[in-house]
C-alpha cells in the first residue's frame, strides 16, 4: 500500500472517531428508547410523578400498540384504516441525570407519535402535538432533578377518535425518542441550513446558515467554526465567524465556503459531505454539531424531464406508506433499509413519502443509498377525508407542521421535491388557491432550492393549476393524458406524483393473462371478482382509476418530458384493501407484498430498469392436465425460447415496445424451461418445475449475522417444499416457530391480505408456499436458533449469530 493511501485511510478512520468523541462530550444525543412503562387505556393522574406504574407493562420504543391488537371490522379505524384497534395509551419513563448536567440545557426529541400526544415532565405540562407524523422537541431544563432524585416523563397518546386515516396509522410512540443535552450556548434545534450553488466538476459554493442559541441570562461572544469534511472524512474547507448572542435569544451566522473538485452526490454514487459546526466561548468548545449534506445540482426541464448533475434521469419511483408490514408503524432502521435495498435491486430510484413526513431514518438511508425523494406534508388541508382526520387541526397547526418538516429535512441530499399535499379536495375549489399560496411561501421561506408540487388527481377543474402556484405539475393517474402534456399545459413542467395502482396477490394467477380485470366492479357485478379474495399477478388486474404496470411504464419511457413517476405502491401496506371489502384488511397494490416478497411485476421492473441479468418465468407449474396455461417471461434479453419437458415451444423475439413474451401451453407436469438470448447469444436460462406434495421447509435468512444492539433484525423466509426442494405453489401449512438464544420473534406474516392471524405470534400459515419470521436481536451476543415445525412436515432450523 502506498504511504499516501495509508495516511488517508488512517485520517479517515480517525476523523469521524475524533469528532464523535468531541460531540459526545459537548453535545449528548442519547437514545431514549429503552425501559418505558406502558398502559393501554386512559387513567387519571398518570402524569403525576408519584403515580404508581409498577404493574404497567415494560417495553422499549419504538412501539405501536395497534399492531398487537385483533383485527375486527368493528374497530373504529375501519378496514380502510387496517381494522386494528386505536384508543388511548400512556407511556412513562423514569430517569436520573448526573449533578454535572445541572448547568446544561436538556431536551426531549420525539421523531413521531401517533397522535395527539401530550407530554409532562415531573408533572409539568409541556404541550400537545396533534399531527402524528411531525417530529418535535420539548425543553425539560427548568423542571428537572439532578443527582439521585428521579425524573418522570409521561406521555399520553390519544388515537381514540377514528376514523382519522385512509390507511393504517398505528398508535403510540412509534418512532425514536432522544434525550439531547447541550451547553447553554449551542447550535439551535434543526439549526443549520446547507445549500450549494455554482456546482460543477471544478468547484462548488457551499452556503451554511447556522442558528446559534444562547439559553443563558448573559450576553455571549461566540465563535462559530464550520468545517467541511469530504466523503473520505478529509477536511476540505473551514471558516470561523464571531457572533454576539444576546441573553435568551438566537443569532444567525452566514458562511460561504468554496470546494474544489467536489465529489458529486448521485444515484449511483451517493457521496456525502459533512459539516461540523463548532461553537466556542472564550476559546472553549461549547457545542459541536454535525450535518451531513450532498453536493449536486438538478433541474426539472420542460422538454428533458429531470436532470441530475446535468444528466437526464428518469425518476423510477414508488410511493409507500410508513408501516413496515408485521412490525406495524413501529420504525426499525434495518427494516427500512431492507425495503430500500429490495427497491434498489429492482432499479427503483425514487421514494414518495405518501402522504406525510417520514421517519428521519428513511431520509438518512435515501441519502446514503441514492434515491430521489419527494417529501410530502399532508393528505388533506381544511376539508376532511375522514371525520376525525387532520382537517380538525388544520387551522391551528398546519403552519407549524409544514415548517417543522422543512426545517428537519432541508439538508437531505436525497430530497428534490416538496409536496404540499395529496389529492387535496380544495384543488377543485377556489378556497384551495390561497391555501396553496400560503403553503408555498412557508416552504420557500425556509428552502428555495427544491421545487414544490401537490399531487393532483383531477385536472379538469383544477384551481391550483389555473393559479399557477406550483413549480411542478404533479399528476396522479390519468396516464392516457400524459403524451399530450406539453400541448395541454403550456409552459409547465411535469412529474407523475402517483401512478398505476395495479393490484395483485403474490403467486395468484387468473387466465386468460391478457384479459384485464378492472376492479372493484360496481355493486351489481361484484360477483365477478374472485371468491377467494385474490387478484391476479399477471399484471392484468387494476383499479378503475389506475393502469397496469406495463401501460404506464411504456408511456413514461417514451417521452423525455415526463420526468418520472411514483408507482402506487412499492410494498403492500395495512389498510385500504382495494378492491375487496372486509375480510380483506391490507392492500394489494404493492410490487412486493407485506413480507417484502416480490410479486411478478418486480421482475418486470428489474428487466426494464436495471442492467442486471433478468429472466423470470411465470406462473408456477402446478396445474391440471390439459389446462392451457399462459406462460410469460420478463427478461432484458431480446428473445426467449421456451421448452416443456425438453420440447421447444418456439422462440419469441421482443418487438416494438414489448415488455413481456408469452406462450399458451397445454399443461403437462414437469419442467418449463426458458432460454434467453441477447444479441444472438445465449444469455440466461431459468426453469419452473411441477412441485409434489409438501414434505419439508427451507429456512433462509437475509442476514445470518446481526448486531447485539437490541434492534437489529434478521428476516427469515420459510418455504414449504417437496422432496426435491421445489416450492409448493399453493401450500398453506400452518407453521409453528420455536426460538431460543440471543433474540426473539418480533413479527410473522405471509402477505395474505385477508389473513386475520396476529402479526405478533409464534406461528403463521404459509401463503402460496411462503411465510416470513422477523427475528430481533437482544442486547447480548450469542446465537439464535429458530426452528420451524408443521404437521406432516420435517422440522427445519436456522442459526443466526448475534455479535
Ligand atoms: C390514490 C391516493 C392514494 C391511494 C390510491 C389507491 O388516489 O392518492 O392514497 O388511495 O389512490 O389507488
Amino acid at each position: 500500500m502506498k504511504i499516501r493511501t495509508f495516511c488517508l485511510i488512517v485520517i479517515s478512520l480517525l476523523l469521524p472517531a475524533l469528532s464523535l468523541h468531541a460531540s459526545d462530550k459537548i453535545r449528548k444525543v442519547i437514545d431514549f428508547d429503552s425501559a418505558w412503562k406502558f398502559n393501554l387505556g386512559d387513567l387519571p393522574d398518570a402524569q403525576n410523578p408519584s403515580f404508581k406504574d409498577a404493574n404497567w407493562r415494560n417495553l422499549n420504543l419504538p412501539h405501536d400498540w395497534s399492531i398487537e391488537g385483533e383485527f375486527s371490522e368493528k374497530n373504529l379505524s375501519t378496514p380502510s384504516g387496517g381494522a386494528l384497534p386505536g384508543g388511548i395509551g400512556w407511556y412513562r419513563k423514569s430517569f436520573t441525570l448526573s449533578k454535572n448536567e445541572n448547568d446544561k440545557s436538556v431536551f426531549i426529541d420525539f421523531d413521531g407519535v401517533y397522535r395527539n400526544s401530550e407530554v409532562w415532565i415531573n408533572g409539568k405540562y409541556l404541550g400537545k402535538r396533534p399531527y402524528g407524523y411531525s417530529s418535535f422537541r420539548y425543553e425539560l431544563t427548568p423542571y428537572l432533578n439532578f443527582g439521585t432524585k428521579e425524573n418522570v416523563i409521561a406521555v399520553k397518546v390519544d388515537n381514540s377518535a377514528q376514523p382519522n386515516s385512509r390507511w393504517y396509522s398505528g398508535s403510540g410512540i412509534y418512532r425514536n425518542v432522544w434525550l439531547v443535552i447541550t451547553n447553554k450556548i449551542s447550535v439551535d434545534h434543526w439549526g443549520t441550513s446547507i445549500t450549494t450553488s455554482n456546482v460543477s466538476a471544478a468547484s462548488a459554493k457551499v452556503n451554511i446558515l447556522t442558528k446559534i442559541s444562547n439559553r443563558s441570562d448573559k450576553k455571549q461572544e461566540a465563535t462559530l467554526t464550520t468545517t467541511l469534511l469530504n466523503p473520505e472524512g478529509k477536511v476540505v474547507a473551514h471558516s470561523s465567524v464571531n457572533k454576539t448572542v444576546s441573553a435568551n435569544s438566537t443569532v444567525e451566522a452566514n458562511q460561504n465556503l468554496d470546494i474544489k473538485k467536489p465529489s458529486l452526490w448521485s444515484l449511483e454514487n451517493p457521496l456525502l459531505y459533512k459539516a461540523v459546526s463548532t461553537v466556542e466561548i472564550n476559546n472553549k468548545a461549547s457545542d459541536s454539531y454535525e450535518t451531513p449534506f450532498g453536493i449536486r445540482y438538478f433541474d426539472f426541464d420542460r422538454e428533458k424531464g429531470f436532470l441530475l448533475n446535468g444528466k437526464q434521469v428518469k425518476i423510477k419511483g414508488v410511493c409507500d406508506h410508513h408501516d413496515l408490514g408485521s412490525l406495524g408503524a413501529a420504525i426499525n432502521t434495518r427494516a427500512i433499509e431492507r425495503q430500500l435495498q429490495l427497491l434498489k435491486e429492482m432499479g427503483c430510484n425514487g421514494i414518495r413519502t405518501s402522504h406525510n413526513p417520514p421517519a428521519p431514518e428513511l431520509l438518512d438511508l435515501c441519502d446514503k443509498l441514492g434515491f430521489v425523494v419527494m417529501d410530502e406534508a399532508f393528505d388533506m388541508w381544511k376539508m376532511k377525508k375522514n371525520e376525525f382526520d387532520y382537517h380538525l387541526d388544520w387551522d391551528k397547526w398546519h403552519k407549524t407542521d409544514l415548517q417543522d418538516m422543512i426545517l428537519r429535512d432541508r439538508n437531505h441530499a436525497s430530497i428534490f421535491i416538496w409536496s404540499i399535499g395529496n389529492e387535496i379536495p380544495e384543488q377543485g375549489d377556489s378556497t384551495g388557491t390561497p391555501i396553496a399560496k400560503e403553503l408555498c411561501s412557508i416552504v420557500r421561506n425556509l428552502d428555495k432550492t427544491r421545487v414544490i408540487t401537490s399531487a393532483m388527481n383531477d385536472m379538469r377543474e383544477n384551481f391550483l393549476l389555473k393559479a399557477d402556484v406550483l413549480d411542478l405539475v404533479g399528476f396522479n393517474y390519468g396516464e392516457y393524458r400524459f403524451s399530450t402534456f406539453l400541448k395541454d399545459f403550456p409552459g409547465k413542467k411535469f412529474i407523475c406524483t402517483e401512478s398505476t395502482s395495479a393490484i395483485a396477490t403474490r403467486g395468484s394467477y387468473d387466465m386468460p393473462a391478457d384479459t384485464l380485470r378492472i376492479w372493484p366492479l360496481d355493486q351489481k357485478s361484484k360477483s365477478k371478482m374472485n371468491d377467494d379474495f385474490t387478484c391476479s399477478a399477471y399484471d392484468n388486474c387494476r383499479v378503475p382509476w389506475g393502469s397496469t404496470h406495463e401501460a404506464t411504464w411504456k408511456i413514461m419511457k417514451k417521452y423525455d418530458f415526463l420526468s418520472g413517476q411514483f408507482i402506487w405502491t412499492g410494498f403492500d401496506y395495512i389498510g385500504e384493501p382495494t378492491p375487496y371489502p372486509w375480510p380483506a384488511k391490507s392492500s394489494y397494490f404493492g410490487i412486493l407484498d407485506m413480507c417484502g416478497f416480490p410479486k411478478d411485476a418486480f421482475y418486470m421492473y428489474k428487466s426494464e430498469w436495471t442492467n442486471k441479468p433478468v429472466l423470470h418465468i411465470l406462473p408456477h407449474w402446478n396445474w391440471n392436465k390439459g389446462e392451457v396455461v399462459d406462460v410469460w417471461t420478463y427478461t432484458n434479453g431480446d428473445a426467449v425460447e421456451l421448452f416443456l419437458n425438453g420440447k421447444s415451444l418456439g422462440m419469441k423475439k421482443k418487438a416494438g415496445d414489448d415488455i413481456h413474451l408469452s406462450w399458451s401451453v397445454p399443461f403437462e407436469a414437469g419442467t418449463v424451461k426458458a432460454i434467453a438470448y441477447r444479441n444472438g447469444k445465449k444469455y440466461l436460462e431459468e426453469e419452473v418445475n411441477t412441485a409434489g406434495k409438501p414434505v419439508k421447509m427451507i429456512l433462509s435468512a437475509d442476514r445470518k449475522t446481526i448486531h447485539s444492539d437490541g434492534k437489529d433484525l434478521s428476516f427469515v423466509t420459510i418455504k414449504v417444499v417437496d422432496e426435491n426442494g421445489i416450492t409448493v405453489p399453493n401450500a398453506d401449512n400452518l407453521i409453528n416457530f420455536k426460538i431460543d438464544g440471543a433474540g426473539f420473534i418480533t413479527g410473522v406474516d405471509n402477505g395474505n391480505p385477508i389473513s386475520h392471524e396476529s402479526f405478533k405470534a409464534n406461528n403463521r400459515k404459509a401463503l402460496n408456499g411462503m411465510c416470513l419470521a422477523i427475528i430481533q436481536a437482544n442486547t447480548k451476543p450469542g446465537k439464535i436458533h429458530l426452528t420451524a415445525s408443521s404437521n406432516g412436515l420435517m422440522d427445519a432450523t436456522i442459526t443466526i449469530d448475534v455479535k
